[in-house]
């Protein structure tokens, strides 16, 4: 049976009291993932990733912690950057090349590049974003030596309540495990609980990147529950 990831980004959302509510309802739902095959990854604000830690802990959830984003630069004189040694500290894995970073803060391939090399370096696991082939084919050489994630989300689909057809979005996952191999390789766009299993029951999705729909803990739960 094949390992499904379901990853909440929560973008620029959230207050430490938003946060802690949130966490709560999933306490009071008494959530019991059984099945060992979901691995649950929450990627809140860097604000929130102390926080959130506290809480997967102190509720004992078998989620994991991601941050949004990682410096491409390590530690020094980069005002407002946070890197991926300090990420280490509170966080597994980094969401890099989300393509709200791409558009609105002008990240390239090559500063995606660098930004995988710090999560490296620094042991995090990334979870590249891609909404094309092209930006699959530039990451070859770079994720020969290390366990990563993709997440392919076309940009018609997020945040727009549209999503990709399950089955373009399995042919896009197929074609980016022909190109990088065995990896685990997610879709992301409009995803909620109604259509989870669209997607995850295709032979070449391994889960889904959920932005809205992973803000309200009983529609995550419903995610989480019927992927
Ligand atoms: P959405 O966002 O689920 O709100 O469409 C997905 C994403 O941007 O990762």
């Amino acid at each position: 049976m094949k390992k499904i990831f379901i990853i909440a980004n929560w973008k620029s959302n959230k207050t430490i009291k938003e946060a802690d509510a949130w966490f709560l309802s999933i306490q009071d739902s008494g959530l019991r993932i059984e099945n060992v095959n979901k691995e649950i990854i929450i990627c809140p604000s860097f604000t929130l990733l102390s926080e959130g830690g506290l809480k997967v802990k102190s509720q004992e959830l078998r989620f994991k912690i991601g941050a949004q984003n990682i410096s491409q630069y390590e530690e020094g004189a980069y005002t407002g950057e946070v890197s991926g040694r300090q990420i280490k500290e509170l966080a597994e894995f980094a969401v890099i090349g989300h393509s709200e970073r791409r558009d609105n803060f002008a990240e390239t391939d090559k500063i995606v590049g660098k930004k995988i090399d710090q999560a490296f370096k620094y042991e995090l696991i990334p979870i590249i974003c891609i909404s094309n082939i092209e930006q699959v084919k530039n990451l070859k050489s770079k994720i020969s030596n290390g366990k990563i994630i993709i997440a392919y989300e076309p940009l018609f689909a997020i945040g727009s309540g549209s999503p990709d057809t399950p089955e373009n979005a399995d042919r896009m996952c197929q074609e980016i495990k022909s190109i990088l191999g065995e990896v685990p390789a997610l879709y992301g766009g409009s995803v909620n609980k109604d259509n989870i299993k669209n997607f995850t029951k295709m032979l070449n999705i391994d889960g889904a990147l959920v932005g809205k729909a992973s803000l309200d803990p009983l529609e995550f739960l419903g995610i989480i529950n019927n992927a």
